[in-house]
């Protein structure tokens, strides 16, 4: 019987690898320049922490948690997301005691939500994401949208959207969530069963339902902009002030809710605009959480970030047509023939990789022609050969592959010789 992967998840080989090692370099490296830390977490929490922190009448919450009873008895599950588990380490480590506020953070990882698999859709899913904890400062509400733009133009990506919205602060929320009520409530029926439970338990995740998206209610719904106090429209401003500042262009949808409950104030996602995105065109989504630290056990703390998906960074990386570095090949290749130049390759090999260089051999008994191709095949700069003559004399033949130059260098200066032919610029 041949295994297969499951459902939703992908293996990621080489010369794909290559492409996600760049494109999350690239993401730490911005992240670095902007001031945030990495942090890891678990794969798995305690369940609660997602009821509390996602909220128990999302969908996430509700139907795509994978929750299991460890052998002790608790519950734990896969994490959804990343953003309570990064709360629940701030709170636990207190880190809301540091100086350093904003307390800025970034983290890369698998996240696993049972959902139906589609292109762009997963059930093993990497994050890219961002928590910017302790500031309520507009200013930063633009910092992290700045940077997930910044991640997605340095790789190249010409055709994205950053769409925003504001959900406002309790009070908006609580007026713009009675109007909800009152719009939904004579028709209720005639939206899906999800819906109906929604009227009751969380009427803006109304707005989310992928089934009645389309239906005339959806459009005609009371829109939170129009329920905003005026603080929360304040701040909104001051964060529009900000992105035009900076040069961002951005378009308010004020239907943009989100799917997680901790929002409030500022959210946002970016999509993309290339051709052949469907359901997947969220490339990353984000907002502000002010209220959730509190919720996880911590003193009342605001704070904002984003997630993107790797996944759909790259798709949309191909959909424009951005090449990423993939393999990039090897510095040299030692072909040996016969027994006694095999044990000496053997040495070489080790000698030239503990002086910085990537270098590989035969170790499937080729032929020396063949050892040539599969130098060729990995790419190599250059071939160093050594048959019986050269162990005799201690000096090896090297061919350039580029351009079929040889040269004789004595073993003891090869690695020099490949040292100074093989630096690369900025090194
Ligand atoms: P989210 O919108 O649920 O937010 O996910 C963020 C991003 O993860 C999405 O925009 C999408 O690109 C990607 N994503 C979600 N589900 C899948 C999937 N099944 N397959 C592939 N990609 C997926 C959050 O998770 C929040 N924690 C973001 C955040 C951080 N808000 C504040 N800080």
């Amino acid at each position: 019987m041949a295994f297969q992967i499951p459902r939703g998840t992908q293996d990621i080989l080489p010369g794909d690898s290559e492409k996600w090692q760049y494109v999350e370099q690239v993401a730490r490296e911005l992240c670095s320049r902007y001031g945030y830390r990495e942090i890891r977490t678990p794969i798995f929490e305690h369940t609660e922490l997602f009821l509390r922190g996602v909220g128990d009448t999302t969908d996430i919450v509700q139907k795509e948690m994978y929750t299991f009873e460890d052998k002790g008895g608790r519950a734990l599950t896969l994490r959804p997301e990343g953003t309570a588990p990064v709360v629940r380490a701030f709170v636990e480590h207190k880190l809301y005691g540091s100086p350093n506020q904003p307390l800025k953070l970034y983290y890369s990882g698998p996240m696993f939500r049972y959902e139906r698999p589609e292109a762009g859709r997963f059930r093993q899913f990497v994050q890219f994401g961002v928590e910017a904890i302790g500031s309520s400062d507009p200013a930063i509400d633009a910092e992290v949208m700045a940077l997930a733009m910044h991640i997605y133009e340095a790789l190249g990506l010409k055709r994205i959207r950053l769409v925003i919205n504001s959900l406002g602060d309790l009070d908006s929320r609580r007026a713009h969530r009675e109007a909800l009520v009152r719009h939904f409530s004579g028709r209720i029926d005639e939206l899906c069963a999800d819906c109906q439970a929604r009227l009751e338990t969380n009427p803006l995740r109304i707005l989310d339902c992928k089934k009645d998206r389309d239906h005339e209610l959806m459009a005609t719904a009371p829109s939170i902009l129009d329920y905003l106090n005026d603080e929360s429209r304040a701040y909104f401003e001051k964060v529009k002030h900000y992105l035009a500042m900076l040069g961002l262009p951005f378009v308010v949808d004020s239907r943009l809710v989100r799917g997680l409950d901790y929002y409030n104030h500022t959210t946002f996602e970016i999509m993309s605009e290339a051709e052949g995105f469907g359901a997947a065109a969220t490339l990353c989504g984000g907002g502000r959480y002010n209220g959730l630290v509190e919720e996880i056990g911590g003193p009342e703390m605001p704070g904002i970030g984003f997630a993107l998906s790797i996944e759909r960074l790259l798709a949309a990386l191909e959909a424009e047509g951005v090449e990423l570095p993939t393999d990039e090949g090897i510095d040299c290749y030692v072909a040996a023939l016969g027994e006694r130049a095999k044990e000496e390759a053997v040495r070489l090999v080790y000698e030239l990789r503990r002086a910085g260089l990537r270098v590989d051999q035969d170790y499937v008994g080729r032929k020396l022609k063949a050892q040539l191709k599969a130098a060729d095949r990995l790419k190599a700069a250059f071939v160093v050969m050594i048959g019986d003559e050269e162990l005799d004399k201690q000096i090896a033949t090297v061919k350039e592959m580029a351009s079929g130059e040889q040269t004789n260098v004595p073993f003891g200066e090869l690695a020099s010789f490949f040292t100074e032919r093989t630096r690369r610029e900025g090194e």
